[in-house]
């Protein structure tokens, strides 16, 4: 069959990782999709860099969207980050001509999200976007398709793989903050400007992109309540355990009579919960729900391999799917059929 032709733009932790395997696993990626996938297109902000794997036979783009605009490719990744431009328009770029889309871009969805389901719906394509939230936990498609039917209640978990590295250094090894998010850059964990990790507006982009696939409702970043731990100390920390709990920054969802409320903030929660055990760029995602009960998935949160794997997972449908085949909806439901958000009294 046909290759799949992707065109990346971005080449950091998570490109060049997701590069580097799509290279490598290249025989064993055809047989499971049925055909090769190439990159044929490349772009990022510095051309001469080594980015650790041979691309010589991509095409190079001086510009992100130029790429999305005019190479000659299946599916477009955005893998650059940023709510903005160039990563705005250039996804709109590509869905506009009909071509399919994979990111693993929070802040962009969390600002753009419903306008960009309407753009794919209208021209056919896929936007696929698992490796936005939780990293390498399979969480989008936990909610987008596995639990459709269901009627979800609440949802909740720890969505930020740098602050829960920080607190678990920060009580394990009694580093200090600034010594344990040096640390999380250095791992490739945290965002480009790491105030977006430890300040909570990561979690609450990935909140909000849970909100709309748990109930249905319009995105709403900016209805939600932000506190990130930055105010938490060593003392803090210690302070909890001597009461019998640990300190986790979580993100919380839930259906009350009146509307959706949303909040981010360091919580504490009891030492003997599954939450508290889970230790450094580790996330986890609960959902709760009437028909299956409560769901908790615990995984890898962030780095080049994890956030790669969400995104090869991610071409690997698009891959297998077939032109004209249905698509799964975008957010989880057509977006005409999405109710206007109300946040609870
Ligand atoms: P990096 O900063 O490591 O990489 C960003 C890449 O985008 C770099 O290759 C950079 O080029 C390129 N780039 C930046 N701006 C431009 C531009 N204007 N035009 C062209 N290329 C540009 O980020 P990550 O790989 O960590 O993150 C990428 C995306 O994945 C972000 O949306 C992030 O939120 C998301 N994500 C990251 C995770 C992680 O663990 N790192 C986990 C889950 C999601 P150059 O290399 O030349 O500077
Ligand atoms: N900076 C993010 C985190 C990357 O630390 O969780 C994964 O989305």
């Amino acid at each position: 069959a046909d290759a799949l032709k992707i065109g990346i733009a971005g080449l950091g932790t998570v490109g060049a990782s997701l590069a580097k395997i799509l290279v490598e696993r290249r025989d064993m990626l055809t047989t499971t999709c049925g055909r090769p996938i190439e990159i044929v297109a490349i772009t990022a902000r510095s051309k001469g860099r080594d980015r650790g794997v041979d691309l010589s036979s991509a095409e190079w783009f001086d510009d992100s969207v130029a790429l999305a605009r005019d190479a000659k490719i299946d599916v477009f990744v955005e893998l650059m980050g940023g709510s903005g431009d160039p990563a705005y328009s250039a996804v709109k770029a590509a869905l506009s001509r009909g071509v399919h889309v994979v990111t693993a871009n929070k802040a962009l969805l969390a600002a753009h999200g419903v306008e960009l389901a309407v753009i794919a719906e209208q021209n056919g394509c896929i936007l696929n976007y698992e490796a936005a939230v939780a990293g390498g936990i399979p969480v989008i498609k936990a909610l987008r398709e596995s639990l459709t039917g269901n009627t979800i209640s609440r949802v909740y978990g720890i969505m930020n793989g740098t602050c829960n590295y920080i607190l678990t250094k920060m009580e394990k090894e009694g580093l200090s903050f600034e010594a344990c998010l040096k640390e999380a850059q250095r791992l490739g964990y945290a965002e480009a400007d790491p105030a977006f990790d430890i300040e909570g507006n990561d979690t609450a982009h990935k909140l909000s992109i849970l909100t709309t696939l748990a109930f249905g409702t319009k995105i709403a970043a900016d209805d939600i309540y932000l506190e990130g731990i930055t105010n938490i100390s060593i003392d803090d920390i210690r302070a909890a355990a001597d009461l019998g709990y640990r300190i986790k920054l979580l993100g919380v969802a839930q259906k009350t009579d009146t509307g959706v409320e949303q909040r981010v903030h360091p919580t504490m929660v009891p030492l003997d919960s599954v939450i508290a055990q889970v230790d450094g760029v580790t996330n986890a995602v609960a959902i709760e729900s009437d028909i299956l009960g409560e769901l908790l998935m615990v995984g890898p949160g962030a780095g080049g391999n994890a956030t790669a794997s969400a995104v090869l997972g991610d071409i690997a449908d698009i891959a297998k799917s077939r032109p004209g085949a249905q698509t799964v909806p975008v957010l989880g439901r057509p977006a005409a059929a999405l109710q206007p958000y109300k946040r609870a009294q």
